[in-house]
C-alpha cells in the first residue's frame, strides 16, 4: 500500500496521521492526536511512537514520504523550527533529521499556512487554479501562496506572514504588534477586541450578551462572541463588523499585489460565514481595484474538518514532486 504520513505540530495539540491519494482527492487512513509535549525532544519521540503504532495498526508498511506542518518562522530547507510564537521553546529544532533517520524516506517541513494552501490546492477549493491564496484565520493569521502553479515561500520562508501587517496604529495585539492583521483577525484577537469593547460597555452600564460583569471579561471567547452576534447582540455584531472589515482590507491588499484567481479562508471564516462574508466582501470591493476583484473568488476552506492532517499529507506529497 502506498501511503503518506503527516505530522501537524500546534501550540496546544499535535497530530500524526497516515493517508493516501484516492482519485483526485485524499483519504485519511488513521490519526492520533495528543497534547503538545513540553519539550521538543519528547514531542519528536512521541511522533515516532504514534507513527509506529499507526503503521502497525493499519499494516501499511513504511510511508513513501513524511510531511510536517508547523507555524512559522521555520527554515524549510534546513528542516528546523525557529521558535514560533505558539512554540517559544522550539528554538532551532531540527524535526526532519530524526524522522528521516528513523524511517529512511523523504521528510519535508512547511509553514502551516503553506501546507494548508497545498492541501486546498491539490484536493480542496483551489483545485486546478494557477494562482491561489490560503488564509488560516484560526489561532493565528498566516497566508500560503500558490503562484503560477507552485508554492511560493519567499527567500527564507517568510512569504505570506501577513499577520504581521499593521492595519491600525492601535488595536488588539497579534504577532506582538498592536493593530496588526493577526491582532484583529485571529481567535485570540477577536476575543481581545471583544474584551476591550465589553469593558467600555460595562463601565457605561450596559451588559453585552457575552459578558455580564467585570469578572467575565477575561473568559471571553471568540465562540461566545459569535453566538451572541448570531443571537443579535449589538456589541457582538459590532465586533464582527470590525473584524469583517479588517479581513476585507487584508484581502484587498493581497488582491492588489498578487491578482489571485481564488482566496480560500479557513477556520473562523468558514465557521462564521454568515457573520463575516457580506461585510468582508463589501470592504474588499470598496478597497481593491475592480479589475482584480472581478476575477477573484473568495471562498471558505473545503477541507475544514481534517485540514491540519491533510495539510501535513500534502507536504509529504510535495517532497516527492
Ligand atoms: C505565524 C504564521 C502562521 C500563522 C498561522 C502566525 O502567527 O507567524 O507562520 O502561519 O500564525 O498559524
Ligand atoms: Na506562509
Amino acid at each position: 500500500m502506498s501511503v503518506l504520513a503527516g505530522v501537524d505540530i500546534g501550540g496546544t495539540k499535535c497530530a500524526v496521521c497516515l493517508g493516501r491519494e484516492a482519485g483526485d482527492g485524499v483519504e485519511l487512513i488513521g490519526k492520533r492526536m495528543f497534547p503538545t509535549p513540553s519539550s521538543p525532544e519528547a514531542a519528536i519521540g512521541e511522533f515516532i511512537r504514534k507513527l509506529d503504532e499507526l503503521i502497525a495498526e493499519h499494516g501499511t508498511g513504511l510511508p513513501r514520504a513524511i510531511g510536517i506542518s508547523c507555524g512559522g518562522p521555520l527554515d524549510s530547507k534546513a528542516g528546523t523550527i525557529l521558535s514560533p510564537p505558539n512554540l517559544p521553546n522550539w528554538d532551532r529544532i531540527d524535526v526532519v533529521t530524526p524522522l528521516r533517520e528513523r524511517y529512511g524516506v523523504p521528510v519535508g517541513l512547511q509553514n502551516d499556512a503553506n501546507a494548508c494552501a497545498l492541501a486546498e490546492w491539490k484536493w480542496g477549493a483551489g483545485k486546478g487554479r494557477a494562482n491561489m491564496i490560503f488564509l488560516t484565520f484560526g489561532t493565528g493569521m498566516g497566508a500560503g501562496l500558490v503562484l503560477n502553479g507552485k508554492l511560493y515561500s519567499g527567500t527564507n520562508d517568510m512569504a505570506g506572514e501577513v499577520g504581521h501587517v499593521r492595519m491600525e496604529k492601535a488595536g488588539p495585539v497579534g504577532y506582538g504588534k498592536a493593530g496588526s492583521f493577526e491582532g484583529f483577525c485571529s481567535g485570540g484577537g477577536i476575543a481581545r477586541l471583544a474584551r476591550d469593547m465589553a469593558e467600555a460597555r460595562l463601565l457605561a452600564g450596559d451588559k453585552p450578551m457575552f459578558c455580564h460583569n467585570a469578572e467575565a471579561l477575561n473568559g471571553i471567547t471568540t465562540k461566545a462572541v459569535a453566538e451572541a452576534a448570531a443571537a443579535g447582540d449589538e456589541l457582538a455584531l459590532e465586533v464582527f463588523g470590525i473584524v469583517g472589515r479588517k479581513l476585507g482590507r487584508g484581502l484587498a491588499i493581497l488582491v492588489d499585489i498578487l491578482n489571485p484567481e481564488i482566496i480560500v479562508i479557513g477556520s473562523i471564516y468558514s465557521r462564521q460565514l454568515g457573520l463575516l462574508e457580506e461585510i468582508t466582501m463589501n470592504e474588499l470591493r470598496q478597497e481593491a481595484l475592480p479589475l482584480a476583484v472581478d476575477v477573484c473568488r473568495v471562498v471558505p476552506a473545503a477541507l475544514s474538518e481534517n485540514i491540519g492532517d491533510l495539510a501535513a499529507l500534502s507536504v509529504a506529497l510535495n517532497t516527492l514532486s
